[in-house]
C-alpha cells in the first residue's frame, strides 16, 4: 500500500515504445530509488501520445502495456509505487482546463522542449491544437497529486518550471497565498498546491550507439533495458571512435567513455581508464567495450528475470488488472485535490 505520510513524487513516461538505457541513467534509477522513503506516482501518459499518433490508438495501447511491463522489470515495485494511466483519471483533464486560463498562450507557446519538439518533429504550424496543450496537461498531472518532487530528464525541466509558475499562480489567486511565500512553504501559507521541484538525473543526455545523437528509439541507436546479452554486445562492438592504434592518445570525451562514465560501478576504474586511454597506453577499444558491455548486462540482467512473469499469454491481462486496481487509488487522490481546486474557485454547489 501506498504510505500517504512520505513526500509525495510523481513522473511519468509517454508510450513510444520500450525503454532504453538512457531512460535508465536519465530517470529511471531515481525513481526506482525515491520507492523506499517516498509516495511515488508513475504515470504513463497515454494521452500525450494522441498528440501525435491520433490516428493509431491500437499502438498506443500497445505501446502503454509495454512500457508497463518495462516499468515493472526496471523494479517499479507495485505493491509501493502507483501506476498512473493518465486516462483512467478525469481529475486531470478537468485540472488542466482550470490550469489554462492562468497561462498565457506566448508563455506556453515559448516552453523550449516544446519548440524542440515541433522543431524535431518537423510540424510547423500543422500541429493539433491538442499538442501546445500538452505541456499544460503535463503540469495537470503533476499537481493532481500534489507532488513535490518530479524526478525527469533534463529536457523536462522546462515543463516542470511551467508547472511551478502556474502553481503558484492558482494558490496566489484562489488560495490567498502572499506571493512573497517561499517556494517551500505555499502549502502551509493554505495553498492547494505544493510548488514542485525537478530533480535531474545524473546523465542528462547518453549519446547513442551511433556515437552521434541523443539514445532514441526512433533514431533506432538504443540499447533497450529488454536486449539480451549478446545485443548488448553486439551494439557496443558497432560503436565507432575512429582510434587506430592502441598506443594511439585517446579522446575520454568520445561516446565509449560517456558509457565508460555513465555504467561502470567503480570510479578508481574509470579513472584509471580515462588516464591510460588518454595516455595511448596500450587499451585497445574492445577491452573497454567488453568492460561496458558487461556493466549494462549487470544493470538489465535481474530486469531479465522480472520480465519473464509477464511475458506469458496473461501478461496482457495482468497489467490491465493492476491498472484497474492503482487507478482506483490514483482517482482518489486526484478527486481530493479536484475537489480542494474547485472549492478555491468558488464553484462548490453549496449555498
Ligand atoms: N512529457 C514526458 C516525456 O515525454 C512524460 C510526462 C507526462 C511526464 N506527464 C508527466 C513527466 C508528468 C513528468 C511528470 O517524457
Amino acid at each position: 500500500m501506498p504510505n500517504l505520510d512520505r513526500p509525495r513524487i510523481l513522473t511519468g513516461d509517454q508510450p513510444t515504445g520500450r525503454l532504453h538505457i538512457g531512460h535508465w541513467v536519465g530517470s529511471l534509477e531515481n525513481r526506482i530509488r525515491l520507492q523506499d522513503d517516498h509516495d511515488c506516482y508513475f504515470l504513463i501518459a497515454n494521452l500525450h501520445a494522441f498528440t501525435t499518433r491520433a490516428e493509431q490508438p491500437g499502438a498506443i495501447r500497445r505501446d502503454t502495456l509495454d512500457i508497463i511491463k518495462d516499468w515493472l522489470a526496471a523494479g517499479i515495485d507495485p505493491e509501493r509505487a502507483t501506476l498512473v494511466l493518465q486516462s483512467a483519471i478525469p481529475a486531470i483533464a478537468e485540472l488542466t482546463w482550470f490550469l489554462a486560463m492562468l497561462l498565457p498562450v506566448n508563455r506556453v507557446l515559448r516552453n523550449p522542449t516544446l519548440r524542440a519538439e515541433l522543431d524535431a518533429k518537423d510540424l510547423g504550424d500543422t500541429h493539433s491544437f491538442g499538442f501546445p496543450l500538452y505541456t499544460v496537461g503535463q503540469c495537470a498531472d503533476i499537481l493532481a497529486f500534489r507532488a513535490q518532487l518530479v524526478p525527469v530528464g533534463a529536457d523536462q525541466a522546462a515543463h516542470v518550471e511551467m508547472c511551478r509558475e502556474v502553481a503558484r499562480r492558482f494558490d496566489h489567486l484562489y488560495c490567498g497565498v502572499p506571493p512573497t511565500t517561499a517556494d517551500a512553504d505555499y502549502e502551509r501559507a493554505g495553498g492547494v498546491f505544493p510548488i514542485p521541484e525537478a530533480m535531474i538525473g545524473r546523465v542528462s543526455r547518453l549519446v547513442g550507439i551511433d556515437g552521434v545523437r541523443k539514445m532514441s528509439k526512433s533514431m533506432d541507436n538504443a540499447i533497450y533495458l529488454s536486449d539480451t546479452t549478446a545485443q548488448i554486445r553486439d551494439k557496443l562492438a558497432r560503436l565507432h571512435t575512429g582510434r587506430q592504434a592502441i598506443t594511439d592518445p585517446g579522446d575520454v570525451s568520445n561516446p565509449l567513455f560517456q558509457y565508460v562514465r555513465a555504467f561502470l560501478p567503480d570510479p578508481d576504474r574509470i579513472r584509471s581508464l580515462e588516464d591510460r586511454y588518454a595516455r595511448g597506453d596500450s587499451i585497445g577499444d574492445g577491452t573497454i567495450k567488453a568492460e561496458v558491455a558487461a556493466a549494462i548486462d549487470a544493470v538489465v540482467a535481474p530486469m531479465r528475470e522480472r520480465r519473464a512473469e509477464y511475458d506469458g499469454p496473461r501478461g496482457d491481462a495482468q497489467i490491465l488488472e493492476l491498472l484497474a486496481a492503482h487507478s482506483a487509488h490514483a482517482n482518489a487522490v486526484a478527486n481530493r485535490t479536484v475537489d480542494l481546486a474547485r472549492a478555491a474557485m468558488h464553484l462548490e454547489l453549496r449555498a
